[in-house]
């Protein structure tokens, strides 16, 4: 199949930059594309970033709209948006709405969903956000490397009736390499690190600065969102003195509940919503700790108390957020799917000689990232989105589908699926209680996890591992979702 084909994109998504800008000095934005479409611009660029703060260099990275992390998005549910992104890299990229259920066309996949957008020229994207939620966006194209050096920023689609806190907090997490001249380290698609836990950075950035104290008044009840950006870092936070509750798991609603232990496990590409009561002491400081790797463990920030009366000492009940209109999955009818995830250092393969068939197709794969070192079903599919992405299964539309996934590796996976968010029903057969929906579930090695989700939406998706390393190396695959009646 030519990827010529596969395309059915009207040309004028398709524009040429120059065109855009002619068309621009007629047109004042928001004339030409009619009445009532909130039209928004994302330019990618390089451009620098004060992460380090004061008296440290400023850091090269690329950019959405000249800043890290790149503009907060802030849409609402149920109301169409067009994102304009006009691409002033050197190198091709597309952006993709992680966790926003859109058509399969605007899902930003170069190859799978889309041409890739060349240097110089746009795309525009047109998606109507069925969910509220927290979310996020980055590029499909060169991933490790574009979002290792800084494409990334969070898009929150607003509840119809504003939810009932005293602050809407959020913070973007993540960490980067950076050199002792404050710079990324180059050195992208490392295979060692590819077959272990990826590219995990030696510098942390709150918002995209060091953090310092977090401002804080007693008695406030803030709804806190974590996004988690990072290539490969796995977060567990702990909130000294504090008992967050979680509300929502990446963007979708649960039932209200405090953290198994207290810890937020937070793999990349996770959000978690969080309420917290802020009920410690005026003008105390309570550490916020991430202590997810052994021996690692280390203060991320510090909740920083005024010394002003609490605004309150009594907190009410924490309310559920309302629930987003996804179709329910119906277990009874539910036809059932396997992924078995393998591969890696220290894997029962690496002994057995048991390399699988794809393994040595891969090799060879795209962007540079040389060789396989993952598989899915036995099949590695390297690089980033590209053309000729065979799907692995096809899934009926509109019916449910009960995914297992199996972990025989001795790492761990955030495995994401695009364009939908699915039920996590249970973890080594125990049932995963609290109504979770997700759209990346974190696999501990050997974990296994079964999620169900309704196939409503067709079209080619992809279903990757979230450590950009470990797709790049093969733990990627695509499902694709097309009419019953399409099938031969
Ligand atoms: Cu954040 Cu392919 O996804
Ligand atoms: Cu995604
Ligand atoms: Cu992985």
């Amino acid at each position: 199949m030519s990827s010529e084909s596969a395309f059915p994109i009207p040309r004028r998504r398709f524009l040429q930059a120059g065109a855009a800008f002619a068309a621009a000095s007629f047109l004042p934005t928001g004339v030409s594309t009619g009445a009532g479409v909130d039209e928004r611009r994302l330019t990618v660029a390089p451009g620098r970033a004060a992460m380090l703060g004061k008296g440290n260099p400023e850091t090269d990275v690329w950019t959405y709209g000249g800043v890290f992390p790149g503009p907060l998005l802030r849409l609402r549910q149920g109301e169409p948006v067009r994102i304009v992104v006009e691409n002033r890299l050197d190198e091709d990229t597309t952006v993709h709405w992680h966790g926003i259920r859109l058509p399969n066309a605007m899902d930003g996949v170069p190859g799978l969903t889309q041409p890739p957008i060349r240097p110089g020229e746009s795309f525009v994207y047109e998606f109507t956000p069925p969910d509220a939620g927290t979310f996020w966006y980055h590029p499909h194209a060169n991933s490790l490397e574009q979002l290792g050096r800084g494409l990334a920023g969070v898009l929150i689609v607003e509840e119809a009736k504003p939810v009932a806190v005293d602050r809407d907090l959020l913070w973007v997490l993540r960490d980067w390499r950076v050199t002792s001249e404050g710079q990324i380290a180059s050195g992208f698609g490392n295979m060692m690190e590819a077959g272990m836990s990826g590219r995990v950075g030696n510098t942390i950035t709150l918002n995209g600065t060091v953090p310092g104290d977090q401002p804080i008044r007693a008695g406030e009840r803030v709804r806190l969102r974590l996004v988690n950006v990072s290539l490969a870092r796995i977060m567990s936070l702990r909130f000294e003195g504090h008992a967050p509750v979680v509300i929502a798991i990446d963007g979708q609603p649960c039932e209200p509940h405090k953290p198994d232990g207290g810890r937020i496990l937070l793999g990349p590409a996770m959000r978690i919503d969080l309420l917290i009561d802020m009920k410690g002491e005026p003008g105390g400081r309570y550490r916020v700790i991430d202590d997810f790797y052994e021996g690692l463990e280390y203060e991320l920030t510090r909740l920083a108390y005024s010394d002003a009366v609490p605004v309150r000492t009594r907190f009410p009940e924490p309310t559920a957020l309302p629930m987003n209109p996804l179709p329910e999955p119906d277990l009874s009818a539910a036809e059932r799917h396997e992924l078995i995830l393998e591969g890696g250092m220290m894997s029962r393969m690496m002994g057995s000689g048991a390399m699988g068939r794809g393994m040595m197709e891969g090799m060879g794969g795209m962007m540079g990232v040389a060789r396989a070192m993952w598989s899915i079903n036995g099949t590695s599919m390297t690089g980033d989105g590209h053309a000729d992405m065979p799907p692995l299964f096809t899934l009926a539309r509109g019916k449910t589908h009960l995914i297992t996934m199996r972990n025989r590796t001795a790492w761990w996976h955030p495995m994401h699926l695009h364009g939908f968010s699915f039920r996590v029903l249970t973890r080594n057969g125990v049932e995963v209680p609290h109504r979770q929906w997700a759209d990346t579930v974190l696999m501990a090695p050997e974990d296994t996890v079964e999620a169900a989700f309704v196939a409503d939406s067709p079209g080619d998706w992809m279903l990757h591992c979230h450590v950009t390393d470990h797709q790049m190396a093969g733990l990627m695959t695509v499902l694709r979702v097309r009419d019953a009646e399409q099938e031969r």
